[in-house]
């Protein structure tokens, strides 16, 4: 799954590129206009009254610029960024170290936050909210619990899957935002500019081309970016025209719509082996041999929204629209009244 080249998530190589790519400011940081208008308006009164910004919660996608953001608002409040991960906090101890080794208002980065352990998670509820740990000393009849005053910070979480937070963690979020996919102008801006920053020569058309099959996603019309230059240094002169960067998408089997291979089969298997749909995302993600999760993180939000999936009570659902893009006609009137 991690190979696919439209796949809104990160291969590790790309952890190279995409350091050097990154927005360090909101100036820079495109698109997500709203998101953005608000964190500026946070930032600079968390500023102006010299205090910790309140937590920030991002979810959305992935591949839509949280971890970007995330040190985005650490840069401009000038302060620094320590990182870590849900699954990779593996004990109580490990989390309580790192928040008592924060500074003033730094920031502590937790990226799929909604993957830590429920024993460790519960530390954050009395960190988050009272600047404090709550440490048992002891055990049995004789335990007591001790407080430990923790500096301001900031607690800054991302994940692809708001709805798995626990409600008394997402509470204690002060500032939360859901990263959309981006508007195709959006995208081609960033191609642009990953191409200047890169070196790349793009024509127009060509960015165009490249942030049309994007899904709406930064992560891949970068990726896409870097193959198609690729394509062009070998197959022509090393500039991306439209012609480049076609030849070169058709190469790599990304379709007008930034459909691959496993979106194909995805809406195929609904269409064709469960009449359309509705089919319980247990019996897809079998049928097409990929994780259940990876089918609601990573393949599903696009289909959604750029209307070819529906999401019903009883199950996912192929829309008119699906059975248009292969040429087929849906059954009934419309597949969506389901
Ligand atoms: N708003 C943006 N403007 C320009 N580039 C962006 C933006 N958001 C993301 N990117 C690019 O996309 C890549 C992936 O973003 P990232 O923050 O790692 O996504 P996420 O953490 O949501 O998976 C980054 O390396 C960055 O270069
Ligand atoms: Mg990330």
């Amino acid at each position: 799954m991690n190979s696919r080249v439209v796949a809104g998530s990160r291969v590790d190589e790309e952890a190279q590129y995409e350091a050097g790519l990154r927005p360090r400011s909101l100036n820079e940081y495109i698109g997500q206009d709203r998101v953005r208008d608000n964190l500026e308006v946070s930032i600079a009164a968390a500023r102006g009254r010299a205090e910790a910004l309140d937590h920030v919660l991002l979810y959305g996608p992935p591949g839509l610029g949280k971890t970007t953001l995330a040190y985005v608002i650490g840069n401009e409040m000038g302060v620094a960024v320590r990182a870590t991960a849900g699954p990779v906090i593996e004990k109580a101890g490990d989390l309580a170290a790192m928040l008592t080794n924060l500074q003033a208002h730094e920031i502590l980065f937790i990226d799929e936050i909604h993957r830590m352990a429920p024993n460790i998670e519960e530390i954050l509820y009395p960190a988050m909210e009272d600047y404090e740990l709550d440490i048992v000393i002891g055990q049995g009849p004789s335990a007591r619990s001790v407080k430990v005053p923790l500096p301001k910070f900031t607690l800054v979480g991302a994940t692809t899957r708001a709805g798995l937070l626990t409600g008394p963690l997402r509470a204690r979020f002060g500032i939360v935002h859901r990263l959309d996919f981006y508007q195709e102008r959006d995208i081609h801006e960033i191609v642009r500019r990953s191409a200047r920053i890169l070196g790349v020569p793009i024509d127009e058309e060509a960015g165009c081309e490249i942030a049309r099959r994007s899904r709406g996603t930064p992560r891949i019309a970068n990726r896409l970016l870097r193959r198609v230059r690729d394509y062009a240094q070998v197959r022509a002169d090393g500039t991306v025209t439209v012609e480049v960067a076609r030849a070169a998408l058709e190469l790599l089997e990304v379709d007008e719509g930034g459909f691959d291979e496993v979106d194909r089969k995805l809406l195929r298997t609904i269409i064709d082996k469960f009449g359309g749909g509705p089919v319980g995302v247990n019996s897809l993600a079998a049928a097409i041999s990929e994780e259940r999760d990876a089918i609601e993180d990573i393949y599903e939000p696009f289909l959604i929204q750029a209307g070819f999936l529906d999401r019903t009570p009883r199950g996912r659902v192929a829309t008119a629209r699906a059975y248009q893009y292969f040429g087929l006609t849906a059954p009934g009137k419309d597949s969506r009244l389901w």
